[in-house]
């Protein structure tokens, strides 16, 4: 665990004595697969340093103390009763939209389904009008506002969407927006391009036309100005087929742009097995996806977020099958689809939600948060583990296990964050 070269060095703070402290080493596989799931590599009454923002030494209190030299100006956080976890990283985020649809829960109580809402002009419509009425300082505010309480829930590093803008200058300007947060706030942001994310009203019946707007126009205004690292589509019955997904894909690839789906979350449309295809580095929801598609993916190495928020905010009774899709070596990483219908800043309430209504366990869960949710971004190799050389990106919890993650739920267990190496959050 202890760096070999961290005699000597005077770190500029330290946490000891952590009851927990979950260091998800990457011994046990990066992204863990099937059974290493379970495996958080705990240590305990454990320890760590950091210095210049970075872990330098993980190891026991007692192995900390002859590693390496304290003096008065190194910060001392005393972890004793609690849990030490390195920060969640949610890497499945509709973060640039404006407005709020608190009044869909009354259809949605009356029977509706999210395709009739948005059949209805509702839904991402909405979200739509009222993001292209919006100012980018609007926007860079109210993505604020988000990732303030993301932070404050022990959120570190986001995956941040686009597709509420649906035109050129709309998808550029919440992708700018991104870009200003990224540099304001201390949650660091991945940029993804989702102007696949809805038809807009203008190509109603036209939805061929909109995807040639998005490949020839959108993409490569998207590359030109390097906005975006990966590029998602919603890829379901009524809104981008398997053949438009693909060839959108195809031509974000094309201009260095990498790839991620949306699929299979109402209808099985063969989503998982396009994935496997395209070798997608990650998909977001298969609720619905077949056997044959989610063996393909586990073989492709396409990492799987299971987002049980929104099941859960939809009222549906199905859940992505994680135990299946653990079993069949499936990377799995969670997320909380953060959006106008499922609007949970809450990695807290995902893990929780993915124990009661998917069946992880609360490594597993835990597991999916961290390690392999910084997998599902490609930033396994500075973040989701405490490990030496990494970011120093640490979240502390009030609670004496891990358990307590899954089992102690709607409230904010987080006593502190640190993010680079510096605290942020002190509840
Ligand atoms: O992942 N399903 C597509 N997109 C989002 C929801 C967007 C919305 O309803 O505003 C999702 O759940
Ligand atoms: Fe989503």
């Amino acid at each position: 665990m202890s760096s070999k070269n961290s005699k000597g060095i005077i770190p500029d703070t330290v946490i000891i004595h952590a009851n927990e402290l979950v260091t998800l080493n990457s011994k046990f596989g990066v992204p863990r697969i099937g059974k290493a799931m379970k495996e958080l590599a705990i240590i305990n009454d454990g320890a760590l340093a950091i210095k210049d923002g970075k872990i330098v030494f993980v190891g026991t209190t007692n192995e900390l103390m002859n590693a390496v030299k304290i003096n008065e100006k190194t910060i001392q956080i005393d972890a004793t009763n609690k849990l030490v976890t390195p920060g969640f990283v949610d890497p499945h985020v509709h973060l640039i939209f404006a407005g709020s649809r608190e009044n869909e829960l009354t259809m949605k109580l009356a029977g509706k389904t999210y395709l009739e809402i948005l059949e209805a002009g509702g839904g991402i419509l909405k979200t739509v009008k009222e993001t292209r009425k919006a100012t980018i300082e609007e926007l860079v505010e109210n993505g604020k506002n988000i990732l303030n309480k993301m932070l404050k829930h022990g959120t570190t590093t986001v995956e941040a969407k686009s597709g509420y803008g649906l035109s050129t200058k709309d998808e550029i300007k919440s992708l700018e927006a991104v870009r200003v947060l990224d540099k304001q706030h201390p949650i660091d942001l991945v940029p993804t391009f989702l102007g696949a994310h809805a038809i807009p009203p203008e190509f109603k019946g036209r939805t061929d036309e909109y995807v040639d707007l998005v490949i020839s126009e959108m993409l490569p205004k998207v590359a030109e100005k390097g906005l975006a690292e990966f590029c998602d589509v919603f890829c379901e019955k009524g809104i981008f087929s398997i053949d438009q997904t693909r060839k959108i894909l195809l031509a974000a690839k094309n201009l260095g742009i990498k790839m991620i789906i949306h699929i299979d979350e109402i209808v099985d449309t063969n989503g998982a097995a396009l994935a496997a295809e395209l070798k997608a580095v990650q998909t977001g929801h298969l609720l619905q996806s077949n056997d044959t598609g989610l063996k393909a993916m586990a073989k492709a190495g396409v990492i799987a977020i299971l987002l049980p928020g929104t099941p859960f905010c939809l009222m549906m009774k199905d859940y992505a099958p994680a135990r299946k899709m653990i079993e069949y070596g499936i990377p799995v990483a969670i997320a909380t689809d953060l959006n106008p219908n499922c609007w949970t800043e809450s990695m807290l309430m995902t893990i929780v939600l993915s124990c009661y209504n998917m069946k992880m366990s609360p490594a597993e869960a835990l597991t999916a948060a961290t390690i392999n949710a910084a997998c599902a971004i490609q930033r396994e190799n500075e973040i989701g583990s405490l490990e030496v050389g990494k970011k120093a990106d640490i979240a502390i919890f009030e609670v004496p296990n891990y358990y307590f993650l899954s089992y102690q739920f709607g409230i904010n267990l987080v006593s502190k964050v640190i993010k680079n190496g510096k605290i942020v959050v002190e509840n």
